[in-house]
């Protein structure tokens, strides 16, 4: 087994931050077009010194087991870190605890990316609007509020 198999599997036996934010400034949705996978992570701010900090930040995934292994390290990593610190972040770093991704793998590196740079622009606390809706914090509800919008699906008989 590679070290990078046995860090993942070692992550995965007590993967950190899992689960949905109540109290999130933040949240950012991706979805992978390689695999049909998607990430959500919330994000929580905190201020110092006049910096915005990272204070927390939670991942939720209908993902492989490597893209719920990063979103765990990502998560703990992230705490602390100012939002422009994190903005510099790419997945390679991201997921640098577990060693290299394998070529494979990558894609779910940068669905972690994806989410955290979605959750850094959609930042409620920069508009002056706190109030989170909670009811499009569920990727349940993000995959129902889709569904409605994706009309009937028309099915033509082929001749034969
Ligand atoms: Fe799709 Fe890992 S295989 S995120």
């Amino acid at each position: 087994m590679s070290d990078f198999e046995k860090n993942v599997r070692e992550t995965l036996a007590n993967p950190k931050n899992q689960g949905e934010m109540e109290d999130a400034h933040s949240v950012g949705t991706v979805g992978s077009p390689d695999c049909g996978d998607m990430l959500r992570m919330w994000l929580k701010f905190t201020e110092k010194d006049g910096k915005k900090i990272i204070d927390k930040a939670s991942f939720q995934s209908f993902g492989c087991q490597t893209a719920i292994a990063v979103a765990s390290m990502a998560t703990e990593m992230l705490k602390g870190k100012t939002a422009e610190e994190a903005q510099n972040l790419n997945a390679a770093e991201l997921s640098a605890e577990l060693g290299p991704l394998p070529p494979m793998k990558i894609h779910c590196g940068q669905l972690v990316e994806g989410a955290l740079k979605n959750a850094l622009n959609e930042d409620s606390t920069e508009t002056n609007t706190p109030e989170i809706q909670t009811d499009s914090h569920t990727l349940a509800s993000t995959i129902s509020k889709h569904n409605k919008k994706t009309g009937t699906i028309k099915i033509i008989k082929l001749e034969e």
